[in-house]
């Protein structure tokens, strides 16, 4: 099975980047990581992989005229690199056309939150706000919409009593850290199929044994 190679797209703490390098560097993952992209100058994850020994470097996009010429960059820069499939970790920025077409069904993303549930920004506290009594995490392709791709993954945590936002999000950060990984492994294997739907339904995710 040859190597994935992998391209990460971060914007802030970057803890589940930190994830993958591990992951990478203790072999239980299948992969080179080939750059790591922020579109934030000065961040945590950057730092993470620069002591990761790991190529990367920051595209700050307020730089580019609108959002097509930046995600043309970012094409150009992680094709150049030599990446096939592309990580988001924690990447703020809505990925175009531009993008996706260029890395059709190869761009991922982990979100904090039991998908079509909480989709968009501060999920978990979306899910302590609305009183759910299960949270999750979801693995998913990545399409034009905001978290509306296919589900890859999903993994569940309770919601207590007395959670907020950063207590409920520091137990699905724990699960998010897992699962990434673990669905990385299995693209690496090349055991993971998207299935269109029939008659306009959604398309699905089916993940072969291994
Ligand atoms: C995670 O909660 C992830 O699900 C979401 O953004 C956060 C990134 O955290 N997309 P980190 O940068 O990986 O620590």
């Amino acid at each position: 099975m040859a190597t994935l190679k992998l391209g990460i797209l971060v914007s802030g703490s970057g803890t589940n980047l930190q994830a993958i390098l591990d992951a990478v560097a203790n072999r239980t993952l299948d992969a080179e990581i080939r750059l790591v992209v922020s579109n934030v100058p000065g961040v945590r994850a950057l730092e993470r992989a620069r002591d990761a020994g790991v190529p990367h470097l920051v595209l700050p996009h307020r730089e580019y005229p609108n959002r097509e010429a930046f995600d043309q960059v970012l094409v150009d820069t992680l094709r150049g690199a030599g990446v096939e499939w592309v990580a988001l970790a924690g990447f703020m920025r809505v990925l175009t056309a531009k993008f996706l077409c260029a890395f059709e069904r190869h761009v991922v993303n982990i979100h904090p939150a039991l998908l079509p549930a909480f989709p968009g920004t501060h999920a978990q506290k979306q899910a302590v706000d609305y009183g759910v009594k299960v949270a999750g995490c979801t693995v998913h392709f990545v399409d034009e919409g905001v978290d509306t791709g296919p589900i890859i993954a999903q993994r569940t945590v309770p919601v207590l009593d007395d959670d907020d936002e950063p207590r409920l999000g520091a137990r699905l950060l724990e699960q998010e850290h897992a699962i990434y990984v673990e669905v990385l492994r299995w693209i690496a294997a090349d055991r993971v199929r998207v299935v269109p739907g029939e008659a306009g339904a959604r398309a699905h995710v089916v993940v072969s044994p291994p």
